[in-house]
């Protein structure tokens, strides 16, 4: 296949084009600088030139807190650049698959959130996530909305990508221990993102590692036992006495209910995949 990535120097980014590339696939891969989604113009142009079998975009803007403050910002680049991409995707009629957030939700669901609960978004990152999937579908309907939440995986700066190292260089860690959400590897993200591709049946997919969920504290726990480092000193703090500008759900585990319709297995258990980025990262 060709692929086209966008956001390609982030983390699920990265982690894509390794994967289509190692797949046998022709990738071209643009980080921000090579193509901002917010350029409709410049798009077009790239999708029409390319004409490319798929095009998966990991671009967005992901800086949950600074979001509050620019959501024109926000929205250019999480519901206007989908947009863009979806409309430059219907006119090569090619496979187009965007990334979410398990934050559209408000987490009062005591349960774990399917494609048949209502999103109810609490910050602008989330509501300007929520309208690049309704933008995208409503453009081409052949779009495939993916998604995901609590990634982490080498070489990314969010919490759970960077405490194996944290562990390692023997750091005490604060770790939120009342938010839930379902730990999803960029790898095994990656590799199903492009199996979405392939199969090619549009809709919105929840795409997360198995198991019950986790909080911050039970992910970093969980890493320590595998690190073997046990002098670490793990605190457990509450998401609020961060007092951080954007709200964030309480509860986002996900569940999807079209992944094995469509005949692909659940993801593997998270904590099998956090053993495995332990043992290779
Ligand atoms: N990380 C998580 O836990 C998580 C959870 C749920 C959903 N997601 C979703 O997963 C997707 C990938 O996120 P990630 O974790 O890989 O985030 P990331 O590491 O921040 O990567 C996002 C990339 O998009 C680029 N970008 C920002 N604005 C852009 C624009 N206008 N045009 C082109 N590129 C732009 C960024 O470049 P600059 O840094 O140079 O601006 C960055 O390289 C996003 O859709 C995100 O909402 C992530």
């Amino acid at each position: 296949m060709t692929v086209v990535v966008t956001g390609a120097r982030g983390l699920v980014g990265r982690a894509v084009t390794r994967h289509c590339a190692d797949s046998g696939d022709d990738v071209l891969s643009y980080g921000h600088k090579d193509l901002d989604i917010t350029d409709r113009a410049l798009v077009r142009q790239t999708i029409l030139d390319n004409r490319p079998d798929v095009v998966i975009n990991c671009a967005a803007w992901t800086n949950v807190d600074a979001c509050e403050s620019d959501p024109k910002r926000a929205f250019a680049a999480n519901a206007a650049g989908p947009e863009n991409l979806a409309s430059a995707c219907k006119e090569v009629e090619c496979v187009f698959i965007t990334i979410s957030t398990d934050y559209v939700f408000d987490g009062n669901k005591p349960d774990f959130y399917t494609q048949l609960d209502e999103p109810n978004p609490l910050s602008v990152y989330a509501a300007s996530k929520l309208e690049g999937e309704r933008l995208s579908r409503r453009t081409y309907g052949r779009s495939i909305v993916v998604r995901t939440g609590y990634i982490f995986g080498s070489g990314g700066t969010n919490f759970l990508s960077t405490v194996v190292e944290r562990i390692r260089k023997g750091e005490r860690l604060n770790t939120i221990s009342d938010t839930y959400g379902t730990p999803t590897y960029v790898r095994d993200l990656a590799a199903r993102l492009r199996q979405l591709a392939e199969k090619d049946v549009s809709g919105i997919y929840h795409v997360v590692n198995s198991g019950p969920g986790a909080n911050f504290e039970q992910f970093t726990r969980r890493a320590v036992a595998l690190v073997g480092n046990r002098d670490t000193v793990v605190e457990a703090v509450s998401a609020d006495a961060l007092n951080r500008p954007a709200k964030r759900p309480y509860n986002s585990r996900l569940r999807c209910l079209l992944t094995e319709k469509i005949g692909l297995p659940p993801l593997r258990d998270w904590e099998a995949a956090l053993e495995e980025f332990v043992m290779t990262d």
